[in-house]
């Protein structure tokens, strides 16, 4: 198998175990690799190695984003492994599910409900090395963390200012409890200087204490059109929406819903969540300062309304944001898998570094 890891980093289970200089560079490898994600150009820099998704939780962005970039870097993609299920079949256990699909592999991409499935995964594969020197990307575990679409964000949103990561605002807007998408960012841009963060939770689902930043203010949403209004209009605003999780309210919430039927517990979910709608629109969008960038990682509801998602408009990037997974997932993979001076070798070979 080939080398195991990048700069000293077997695995990539949270973006806070990369330094900034190491995320800086893995964005300024998506930056070489991004024209390369196009239609018809495909490389060769992982020829020979071979992906395994392998998820228990669902996907539909992420999963087809991986399965494209080890295609388009050249290697080869296994049919993945898709289970909801929290038992496999056989009463096999998960770790040994994983473990079998080590054998087989180079890279396992992994998503599980569990927030610590991927450290439980990672410390069974190296135990006694029965993992053939294969690496584990975490697509997402449970309400904790999505490192790779943070690299996603950032890659957006240092695209969308010039090349800085440093001196932006985060707003962060919608279910900060369990959008491990929001987590994630702020573990990766708090790396970088001069950012503050403020959060607009919605329905009581506040950020969780262990993720934190330094100076973090969290407001009431009804506050938010004055928030916006007060900005200093020079502020870098990134305006980051997310859905409310419902599956994992129902997760956690289950004990008190045990007794009902499943079209009960639907209504009462379905109650919740109609509390708590909220949207963004194009007014927001206009009250906001101009160097606004408006993100959502995706699935949406009804937080920003169909008009707004297909506009034009130059502060509404969320399909950009997803097309930018997979040149961001280019690099990682390419990077993981021991491609670095492979990847260098791209620089500058079709068109001009955006
Ligand atoms: C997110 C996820 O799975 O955490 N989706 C994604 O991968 N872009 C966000 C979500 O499910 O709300």
């Amino acid at each position: 198998m080939a080398q195991v890891g990048w700069r000293g980093h077997r695995h990539f289970l949270s973006v806070a175990d990369s330094s900034r200089e190491e995320l800086e560079s893995m964005l300024d490898f998506t930056v070489i690799l991004e024209p390369y994600s196009g239609e018809g150009n495909k490389l060769s820099i992982c020829r020979g190695s071979i992906l395994q998704p392998i998820f228990f939780e669902p996907s539909s962005r992420t999963l087809k984003s991986f399965e494209a970039a080890m295609k388009t870097l050249g290697g080869d993609v296994l049919s993945p492994h898709l289970s909801i299920a929290s038992s496999m079949e056989k009463g096999e256990s998960e770790e040994d599910t994983v473990t079998a699909y080590a054998q087989n592999a180079d890279i396992l991409v992994i998503r599980h409900k569990e927030a610590d499935s991927m450290k439980r995964f990672a410390s069974r594969l190296e135990r006694g090395d029965q993992s053939n020197g294969v690496r584990i990307i975490n697509a997402g575990n449970g309400p904790d963390e999505h490192p790779t679409q943070a690299l996603s964000d950032l890659h957006t949103v240092r695209k969308y200012f010039g090349g800085e990561l440093d001196g932006i605002t985060y707003i962060l807007l919608g279910d900060l409890k369990y959008g491990r998408t929001v987590h994630s960012l702020i573990l990766a841009a708090q790396k970088f200087d001069g950012i503050s963060f403020v959060g607009f939770p919605v329905g009581g689902l506040g950020l969780p204490t262990i993720y934190e930043p330094h100076g973090y203010k969290e407001y009431d949403i009804r506050e938010f059109e004055r928030f916006l209004k007060d900005l200093d209009p020079q502020t870098r605003l990134v305006n980051y929406l997310t859905r409310v999780q419902r599956e994992r309210i129902a997760q956690e919430r289950s004990p008190d819903f045990d007794y009902l039927d499943d079209r009960e517990r639907a209504r009462i979910l379905a109650d919740i969540y109609q509390e708590i709608k909220y949207q963004v629109t194009g007014e927001h969008l206009d009250a906001s300062p101009r160097d606004t960038v408006l993100l959502h990682p995706l699935p949406r509801g009804s937080e920003i309304s169909d008009e707004l998602f297909y506009s034009p408009h130059p502060k509404v990037a969320p399909i950009k944001q997803m097309r930018n997974g997979l040149p961001a997932r280019m690099a990682l993979i390419a990077l993981y898998s021991g491609k670095e001076e492979e990847v260098r070798f791209h620089r500058g070979q079709i068109g001009a570094l955006q």
